[in-house]
């Protein structure tokens, strides 16, 4: 009898260990571009606690307090990069807005619980800002029209974005033979001295089988994972080169050629027909 009140007691102490205030989720997305907003989010399941106060922190700094016996029940506690709408944010999310350089970091959401356990649980992630280019990829150096053997050669420029982009160079819609791609380059952009531009040149003497039906295909992809991708595309065209035009129009000529002389036999022929007739 003694032996099971004690089983019963012990169950009991296990089962309120593991029955404690928990963060069930912490829903920070981890990149944002700049001037957006992003809404932090911080699910909690008190487990019969009762909640004293969620506090929010960026790299270790307290920034936005929710007391619900406190009124008003919100403390928000300025800081370089964090805008928080504050009519936008509850008890259980908070708003940034006018996102900037400064707003990436290390966010974390903290739930206290009141007495008598005075529970304590901490989640933190972190957010990347990026700039995202103001225009897509630019294409410059390209002629509407190649020769055979000529030099093919275009730069693929990205406006300043910060990280730097991935660039890169597709001809007729297949990633470009590497032997006709150079090192991508930066620039540091004078305007921002925080982001770059990308640049990725292409070069290579025009062959036959780089064009399909007298045309290639160039195209330039910029990439800023996981937020950004655009492409920019280009046709153009092979000039045939004077040789191989002449050669045409003579093949064409033989074929007229020979059409006549069979119009002149057929005319021979005709009056020697009659001729047996009669
Ligand atoms: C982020 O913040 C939390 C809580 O303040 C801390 O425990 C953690 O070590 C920090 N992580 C990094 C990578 O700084
Ligand atoms: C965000 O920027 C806009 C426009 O500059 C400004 O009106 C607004 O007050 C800013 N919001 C916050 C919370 O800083
Ligand atoms: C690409 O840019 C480099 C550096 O600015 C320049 O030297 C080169 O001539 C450019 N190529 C073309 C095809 O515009």
């Amino acid at each position: 009898m003694f032996g099971r009140t004690i089983l019963v007691l012990l169950l009991l102490w296990t089962q309120d260990s593991v029955k404690s205030l928990r963060v069930v989720e912490l829903r920070v997305p981890t990149h944002e571009p700049e001037g957006g907003m992003a809404l932090l989010g911080c699910q909690y399941d008190l487990q019969g606690d009762t909640l004293y106060n969620v506090k929010w922190y960026k790299d270790g700094h307290e920034f936005y307090r929710y007391v619900p016996k406190s009124d008003p029940p919100v403390s928000y506690f300025p800081m370089a990069g964090v805008n928080v709408d504050i009519g936008r944010s509850s008890i259980t999310a908070v708003a940034l807005v006018n996102l900037t350089q400064d707003s990436s970091g290390n966010y974390s959401c903290e739930v206290n619980g009141e007495a008598p356990n005075f529970a304590t649980v901490i989640r933190h992630k972190h957010i990347n800002i990026h700039l995202l280019p103001k225009s897509g990829p630019h294409i410059v150096g390209l002629k509407e029209q190649y020769h055979l053997d000529e030099l093919v050669a275009a730069n693929c420029s990205l406006p300043p974005s910060r990280p730097k982009a991935h660039l890169m160079w597709f001809v007729n819609d297949r990633p470009a033979p590497t032997s006709y791609v150079s090192d991508p380059w930066f620039r540091v952009s004078d305007e921002r001295p925080d982001a770059v531009e990308s640049i990725l040149q292409i070069s290579f003497f025009a062959t036959p089988s780089d064009f399909v039906n007298g045309a290639i295909k160039l195209k330039c992809q910029a990439t800023i994972a996981p937020l950004y991708q655009k492409k920019t595309e280009s046709t153009h065209y092979i000039a045939l080169p004077f040789t191989e035009a002449n050669e045409i129009t003579g093949e064409e000529k033989d074929i007229a050629t020979s059409t006549t002389l069979k119009n002149s036999l057929i005319s021979l022929l005709i009056p020697i027909f009659f001729l047996i007739l009669m």
